[in-house]
């Protein structure tokens, strides 16, 4: 019995020591996320973090009063959206990749890409895509970000944003961005943090006022 117990400590002590560098999280140079208000000049009182996947039907419905609620409190709140690929949305990570891939071109597109995902969400859906190549997919995300763009980005844009999906980088900072979202024990979008505290039962139903309800209180303690 003791040799057995032996035995198991020196087993999970293998396994600490030599599985933790695999499972440890790269940290990546910046903080992860998109910043929706970069502009804010001093640093705003309110944090407020939303995991969202770009082809998630509730983010979808989530978005419109959310950004509503960032864009009153915009002096107030800073906004830092993390691309979440949620599983059985085959295509999201795809997406995503794509939001970091415009985000570092030019990151005053990442939020127009993010909404033109919402409103294609069906021609990216697993079952409208079941029988298309991956191939065929990413080239009709390149098209949308083109057919949408081309005439604010430069000449280069396309080749560029293509290039994107060849880059490692962006597909590490993918990776990273679903990572961090399981670190914060994310499990669905749209998941918001306010300050870095969970709100467990925001979803896509609440309201303004009900946004309101939660960080009108923040604002009034300030000092
Ligand atoms: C991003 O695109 C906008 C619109 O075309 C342009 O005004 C801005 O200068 C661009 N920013 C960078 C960093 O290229």
């Amino acid at each position: 019995m003791v040799a057995l117990n032996k035995k198991w400590v020196l087993n999970l002590l293998f396994i600490w020591v030599f599985a933790r560098p695999i499972l440890s999280i790269p940290i990546p140079a910046r903080y992860d996320g998109f910043v929706f208000n970069p502009s804010s000049s001093t640093l705003p009182s309110v944090l407020v973090e939303a995991f969202i996947d770009p082809l998630c039907s509730d983010s979808a419905d989530a978005w419109p009063v959310f950004k509503k609620v960032v864009q009153y409190y915009q002096d107030d709140l800073l906004l830092i959206v993390h691309p979440f690929p949620l599983p059985y949305h085959h295509n999201a990570f795809f997406a995503c990749r794509a939001l970091h891939i415009i985000n570092k071109l030019n990151s005053s597109f990442t939020y127009p890409l993010l909404e033109l995902f919402f409103d294609n969400q069906d021609s990216f859906s697993t079952s409208y895509t079941i029988q298309e190549a991956p191939s065929s997919v990413l080239k009709r995300i390149v098209q949308l970000a083109v057919d949408n763009f081309n005439e604010l980005l430069p000449s280069e844009f396309e080749s560029l944003f293509e290039a994107g999906f060849s880059d490692s980088r962006t597909d590490l900072a993918t990776r990273i961005s679903f990572k961090f979202g399981c670190s914060r024990v994310v499990v669905g979008t749209p998941y918001f943090f306010v300050n870095g505290i969970p709100l467990y039962d925001a979803d896509s139903s609440w309201t303004f006022s009900q946004w309101a309800d939660i960080i009108e209180p923040l604002l009034a303690q300030r000092s």
